[in-house]
């Protein structure tokens, strides 16, 4: 039987079917009764998108399906997602560095194929499956909060996308390794989008979203482990495809660390959830608290294709203050685990 839901965490949602995908991360509204084109036009929708978000921020990822929501509403989901819950009135839905930029789609939507744009098959050839896992756009000085995907192309089977929860990761450290990590900090780099671009035919884009993120310098320094704003809780912040450095660290020690940590998330599949989509299936994540990859086991003839609209959160920043999930919940905590 799934885990119930504390109804403290859905509030207005309550009244949706819902339920939790693990314990640790993930959670499904599975009635197509239930859709975001109509929370969004609620009398009482800020109330509704509020506690939707505060939602995806505790359980990482949010999954709804058969969902008839437009691609401006699903920009408009994004932006009141972040607006409702604290985001800088600087931050605005990201404009990734290589956007295709269309006339339809604007340059806020990135279109996630097999076949072309940046998260097209090929780029990882003969690596493990594992080193796709990442946080959206953590090169940017201010990355991402609120991510949603509406798939509409799917291959006859395959191609399920993977998330794994921060906050899990963190509280799996042991005691001694977690206070080492706390207050170091780590260089993300998405500087190999320029050979993107170039393969493409296509300039960086310089005007990113918020007024941090200019340039063409894809590089940020964060905190490695941060504090979401949202929930309060600590959550490691350091992923397989961005980040390149621990900059405390000898050279040698940060990259075996980095490893470690990209192992620890990878490899701990019991904080982890696999979604398997169907048509028109949306999926809402805090990029602030989780990874996630996508499975490339289909058939290389096969298009897989959907819109992804990122919303541009805060600078992350560690509280020493803050506490970690397990410790607010009670649960079982890293310290009684490794005692
Ligand atoms: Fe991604």
């Amino acid at each position: 039987m799934p885990a119930a839901i504390p109804p403290s965490l859905l509030g207005s949602l309550a009244s949706y079917p819902s339920l939790h995908l693990t314990p640790h991360v993930g959670t499904e509204f599975p009635s197509p009764n239930t859709q975001l084109s109509s929370l969004l036009s609620a009398q009482n929708s800020d109330e509704l998108i509020r506690d939707l978000a505060t939602l995806v921020s505790h359980r990482g990822v949010v999954f709804f399906r058969a969902q008839d929501i437009t691609l401006e509403q699903q920009k408009q989901l994004a932006l009141r997602l972040g607006k409702l819950t604290g985001r800088p009135e600087t931050s605005s839905l990201h404009r990734h560095p290589v956007s295709e930029n269309t006339p339809e789609l604007g340059s806020d939507t990135s279109v996630i194929s097999s076949q072309m744009g940046i998260a097209r098959a090929g780029f990882r050839k003969n690596q493990r499956a594992s080193t796709g896992w990442h946080a959206d756009i953590t090169f940017e000085p201010v990355p991402s909060d609120y991510a949603i995907l509406k798939m509409h192309t799917l291959p006859e089977v395959g191609g399920d996308t993977l998330w794994a929860s921060g906050y899990e990761a963190y509280d799996r450290l042991s005691p001694a390794l977690a206070r080492f990590l706390e207050g170091l900090t780590a260089e993300h780099d998405g500087n190999f989008f320029h050979k993107v671009a170039k393969q493409d035919g296509r300039d960086i884009i310089t005007e990113r979203g918020a007024p941090e993120n200019t340039g063409t310098d894809l590089r940020a320094v964060h905190p490695v482990i941060r504090t979401h704003p949202v929930t309060g809780y600590k959550t490691l912040f350091v992923n397989r495809s961005f980040t390149k450095r621990i900059l405390e660290l000898t050279e040698d020690e940060s990259a075996n660390m980095l490893d470690y940590l990209a192992r620890h998330v990878a490899e701990n599949h019991d904080l982890q959830v696999r979604f398997r989509w169907e048509k028109d299936s949306v999926a809402i994540w805090d990029n602030r608290a989780t990874f996630h990859t996508a499975t490339n086991d289909y058939d290389a003839t096969e298009l897989r294709q959907g819109n992804r609209v990122v919303g541009l959160g805060e600078r992350p920043y560690f509280d020493p203050k803050s506490k970690s999930r397990r410790e607010v919940l009670g649960i079982q905590t890293a310290e009684t685990l490794y005692s």
